[in-house]
């Protein structure tokens, strides 16, 4: 999940496809991949109370993934949590031997464990999120139904296409999504066109609306999908991962 611009969903979307996919059987973990450590409370989980985290993971060569990984309240989904440690990472990664693929060397022991794997980057490109693009089959790029929207988006997809080329040619902008849409404004419906006239089909066909649910859900420290199963706002993100199935893009 990777947009360097900051509240567009990212996180939101992390909790709720990996809750919506855990629904559906599918073995899910979640990497927290942002020093604010936002994936993690969001499901419960207290890291800044934590003795080890993805930090810990990355830096220090001893550390066991499977000491490092939190079961949630859910059934078939584990977070890597983070917390503000890992803001000293990308400094301190620099200076590392195949510095843009430590997460991918990390997360190698528990890949078969799961079916999916996603990862809720921070707003930045730096080397933190070089490191998530370099482990990913696919990137999934959120985007605010906003006027800005587009705004940054050609850097991200430049910073994709050099991933691509130099470390991980399997690399794909599986799709863009449309978050905090709000169907009665003209402004929200003329942002998913110019998308859709800008990138076609990578436009995925889910939408999820503008709702104080999402919020609501975040402060109860749950996804939406447990907060409030029969809400739009759940019913959205159940379909983005019935959709990600179809297109092959969630095992
Ligand atoms: N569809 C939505 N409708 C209304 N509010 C939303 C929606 N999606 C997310 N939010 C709220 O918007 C804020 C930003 O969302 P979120 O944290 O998911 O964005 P982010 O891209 O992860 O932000 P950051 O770049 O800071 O990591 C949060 O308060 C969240 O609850
Ligand atoms: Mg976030």
């Amino acid at each position: 999940m990777c947009n360097q611009k900051g509240g567009v969903g990212k996180t939101t979307t992390t909790i709720n496809l990996g809750a919506a996919l855990a629904e559906y059987g599918r073995r899910v973990l979640l990497v927290d991949f942002d020093p604010q450590g936002a994936a993690s409370v969001g499901l419960g989980i207290n890291p800044h109370e934590l003795d080890l985290t993805v930090y810990n993971l990355l830096m220090e060569r001893e550390v066991d993934i499977q000491d490092v990984l939190q079961p949630t309240e859910l059934d078939n989904l584990d977070v890597l949590p983070a917390n503000i440690d890992l803001s000293a990472a990308e400094v301190q990664l620099v200076g590392e031997v195949a510095r843009e693929s430590v997460l991918a060397r990390v997360l190698r022991p528990v890949v078969d464990d799961y079916d999916v794997i996603l990862v809720d980057c921070q707003p930045s490109l730096g080397l933190l999120t070089v490191n998530a693009l370099t482990a990913a089959h696919g990137v999934l790029i959120p985007l605010e139904c906003e006027f800005f929207a587009l705004r940054g988006v050609a850097l991200l997809v430049e910073t994709i296409d050099k991933v691509r080329d130099r470390l991980n040619p399997r690399l794909d902008v599986d799709g863009i999504l449309a978050t905090m849409f709000d169907a009665r404004t003209l402004h929200s419906r003329e942002v998913v066109a110019r998308v859709h006239e800008a990138f076609g089909d990578k436009l995925l066909q889910t939408v999820i609306g503008r709702t104080v649910k999402f919020p609501d859900a975040s402060v109860a420290a749950e996804p939406i999908t447990a907060y409030a199963p029969n809400h739009p706002g759940a019913l959205a993100y159940r379909q983005l991962a019935r959709e990600l199935v179809a297109r092959g893009d969630a095992a």
